[in-house]
């Protein structure tokens, strides 16, 4: 690297907050020194970073502390994250986008409700096709609260030990209610499908009694989302145990310009054939929709001066459709 790139992969790594890049760069000067035979001034520099490295372990740390990060076996359960993401991200159908607003409402006033012995309703089903938004609800819903997401990471809860899964679990839940955040059951049908319960009495079954039980008895301030592709493989003595379900859909022609509209912020799109596009965008789920504005954004940028176009998108549009259908 020239003495310009390292100076600017140092700004760089000083705007990101990355302190252990911009030592490592100035070692890599200190070392160029050393081989250029410049040795006092590669040594006195290393001085430098040795006392920067030292101060900077007494030291607390600097930025944002987080509140709630998981630890010991818990940190192998659920992973923890600040979403930014706020309802206005979120293209929904108007029923969804009232309820979900709801919902959001109902937290914010707390203190309305419970003065009059009422709670903010917590444990939410999510159901619905890939991509369509259930997801990122639940960052939203923690955006909009101020809340930490915590992920449940299935891999490290679901194991095939007995009694282990119910144990974790039970770690889980136990942080919900000393970490209050969204606690978010990504395809919840892994540890909460139907079994048939004649002959089923092994680990599976343990498992969903257990999560059954956990949701239950929970009586935390956390919200709980759990969702699922496959609504229909659940066991039916989950749906009684939640607040509150909502069914997620592909999006209308109306939903759908306003996702690609929303992705496409940075271009002209006044001249765009919605009619022409709308025919084409059939059964193209929101994270298609999305992927197909970021698609054609790249081609605009690349190779249309910037111009986006009814013929880039509708390009785009065919490709996403093909990755579907090979
Ligand atoms: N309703 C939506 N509004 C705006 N963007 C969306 C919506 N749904 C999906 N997206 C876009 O697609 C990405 C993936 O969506 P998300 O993870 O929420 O889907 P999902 O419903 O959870 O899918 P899966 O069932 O596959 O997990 C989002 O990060 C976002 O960019
Ligand atoms: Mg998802």
């Amino acid at each position: 690297m020239t003495p310009t790139k390292h100076l600017i992969a140092m700004i760089q790594s000083h705007a990101a907050g990355d302190s252990d890049r911009f030592l490592a760069i100035v070692e890599t000067i200190a070392s160029n020194a050393d081989r250029a035979g410049r040795t006092k001034v590669a040594g006195e520099i290393r001085g430098v970073v040795e006392r920067v490295r030292r101060d900077s372990n007494t030291r607390p740390a600097r930025g944002p502390i987080p509140i709630a990060s998981p630890r010991g076996e818990l940190a192998s359960l659920v992973r923890a994250s600040y979403p930014e993401t706020s309802f206005a991200d979120l293209v929904l159908n108007p029923d969804l986008t009232r309820r979900i607003g709801g919902i959001a409402r109902e937290h914010k006033a707390h203190h309305f409700l419970e003065a009059r012995g009422l709670s903010p309703r917590r444990k939410l089903l999510f159901s619905g096709p890939p991509g369509t938004g259930k997801g990122l609800t639940a960052a939203a819903i923690a955006g909009e609260l101020g809340l930490p997401l915590f992920t449940i990471l299935l891999d490290g809860v679901i194991t095939k030990f007995l009694g282990e899964t119910a144990s974790k679990l039970r770690l889980i839940f136990e942080s919900m209610a000393s970490a209050r955040g969204v606690y978010f059951f990504d395809e919840v049908d892994a540890l909460a499908s139907r079994r048939d319960s004649e002959n089923d009495v092994g680990e599976a079954r343990r498992m969903l009694n257990s999560f059954l039980q956990f949701l239950e008895d929970d009586k935390s301030n956390s919200v709980i989302v759990a969702a699922t592709n496959h609504r229909t493989l659940l066991d039916p003595a989950i749906f009684r145990r939640f607040h509150a379900a909502f069914s997620y859909t592909k999006p209308s022609v109306d939903e759908a310009q306003r996702v690609l509209c929303n992705h496409l912020r940075q271009f002209d799109v006044t001249d765009l054939k919605w009619d022409v596009l709308s025919g084409e965008i059939n059964g193209l789920s929101q994270a298609d929709l999305v992927a197909v504005a970021d698609d054609a954004a790249r081609d605009a940028v690349l190779d249309y001066d910037g111009q986006i176009s009814t013929e880039i998108l509708l390009r785009a549009i065919t490709d996403r459709k093909a990755l579907h259908n090979e």
